[in-house]
């Protein structure tokens, strides 16, 4: 099976992919460009958004420069919370309803560009909270029209929020992850400076550089397009659209990257290639799992990261026990590719060979685990725990880590494989540690 054989099209099966990009606009100084940018955009008045980190750094007083250089008027916004929540999202959205903003501006990690998207579209739109969520928990209306401006500059190599439509929160009163999932919340532009990253800890470059990882690996072996029914009405074809033609180059140029980046980047902060690297990937990668979705790592993140009770990573905020996106995201990932590789082997096989593994001689049948072992070489040499186990769970978590992936539908639909909850009590089961 040929890489190009997976889009088989069948009798009811889908036959049309869309490609819905933000503007992007990259490289060292381009955050010195945003009051320009804004201008064209027509925004006289913007919201900032932003966290109380992001605030103090010297990159966050070129934006505001270029701001007041450019003329425009503006309000910073520094409440957004590392993980946001249903709370923190109406927060946020009450301080964009009262302040009248014809824009946007969002600096920072995915919270601060989530929290933005989120603001923005209570704000322009006003709704009970769960009507945009995603089923089954929200309603998942459509969003009505177009929401304002919003230009989206990320500080980290990881989370591609910049390039996506989508906004993840936790739903505090189910104590689980879901999100916001529209083309109307893509930011209308992403300004990408990569020398923002130059002073991120190393944990942090190796935690959002897995997230990057896995968001190219998911799209690339995501079910691909033509497997979903032909939509009734165009406007039905779901944000997620699975693998196409078009994420496939973002994610495999991502991968190679990854490959050839990732471990310099978090050895060694000076090495800026590195670091440029990783966040080039970051943005490819966010633009192909914008238009085709993740799977199985990130559906069973969600309550990895949000069960989490006594872990404390290096390089975070310590006052609350997290689970980084990324770390939650790649403990479940080797026992996961394990598990998809039999449904497009090929799409495995090319993966570890994209990370820098030796494919010589290894037969569709081992794919999966080649690129496990290549994932696990990876985590090792960067510091990451070791599976689920490595985060502070054991056997007796799996029932409460299986019932938060469980609910999440529509990554769980976009994965190769069909999984049920008995799949993906396995899943864990197999991740709780690996070496
Ligand atoms: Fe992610």
């Amino acid at each position: 099976m040929a890489c190009c054989h997976y889009y088989e099209f069948t009798e009811s099966g889908e036959e049309i992919f869309s490609v819905d990009a933000t503007a992007i606009k990259f490289g060292a100084g381009a955050l010195g460009e945003v009051g320009k940018d804004a201008r064209v955009l027509g925004i006289t008045r913007a919201a900032v958004f932003t966290d109380r980190t992001v605030r103090q750094l010297e990159h966050f007083q070129t934006l505001i420069d270029s701001l007041r250089a450019a003329g425009i008027e503006f309000e910073v916004y520094d409440r957004v919370k590392v993980e946001p929540t249903d709370e923190s999202f109406k927060l946020a959205s009450e301080f964009a309803r009262e302040g009248n903003f014809d824009g946007y501006i969002s600096m920072g990690g995915g919270s601060v560009i989530d929290t933005c998207k989120a603001a923005n579209l209570y704000a322009t739109w006003p709704a009970d909270f769960l009507a945009y969520v995603n089923a089954p928990l929200g309603e998942a209306l459509p969003v009505p029209g177009p929401v304002k401006p919003h230009i989206a500059c990320p500080t980290t190599s990881g989370t591609g929020s910049e390039c996506t439509g989508i906004a993840v929160f936790d739903l505090l009163e189910l104590k689980t992850k879901t999100g916001i999932a529209s083309r109307e919340l893509k930011p209308t532009r992403a300004v990408i400076d990569p020398t923002c990253t130059y002073t991120l800890p190393a944990n942090v470059v190796a935690a959002s550089g897995f997230d990057v990882l896995s968001h190219a690996l998911e799209s690339y072996t995501a079910l691909p397009y033509t497997a979903r029914n032909r939509p009734e009405h165009p406007h039905l074809r779901p944000i997620s659209q699975g693998a196409n033609p078009f994420s496939d180059i973002g994610s495999c140029e991502a991968l190679r990257l990854a490959g050839l980046f990732l471990e310099r980047a978090v050895a060694d902060a000076g090495d800026h290639e590195a670091r440029d690297g990783m966040m080039f990937a970051a943005t490819l990668a966010g633009i192909a799992f914008g238009n085709a979705g993740v799977h199985l790592p990130h559906g069973m993140s969600y309550s990895v990261s949000g069960l989490i009770r006594d872990f404390y990573p290096t390089g975070y905020p310590d006052d609350e026990p997290i689970c980084p996106h990324g770390m939650s995201v790649i403990v479940n990932a080797p026992a996961v590719f394990r598990f998809t590789s039999s449904a497009c082997p090929q799409r495995h096989l090319k993966g570890a060979e994209l990370l820098g593994a030796d494919i010589a001689g290894v037969t569709e049948a081992e794919a999966g685990e080649l690129l496990a072992q290549k994932l696990m070489a990876l985590m090792r040499s960067t510091g990451m725990p070791n599976g689920v186990g490595g985060v502070g769970y054991d056997e007796k978590d799996i029932p409460g880590l299986v019932s938060g992936a469980y609910a999440q539908k529509r990554l769980l639909n976009n994965a190769p494989k069909h999984v049920d909850q008995q799949s993906l009590a396995d899943l864990y089961h197999n991740a709780l540690s690996y070496w």
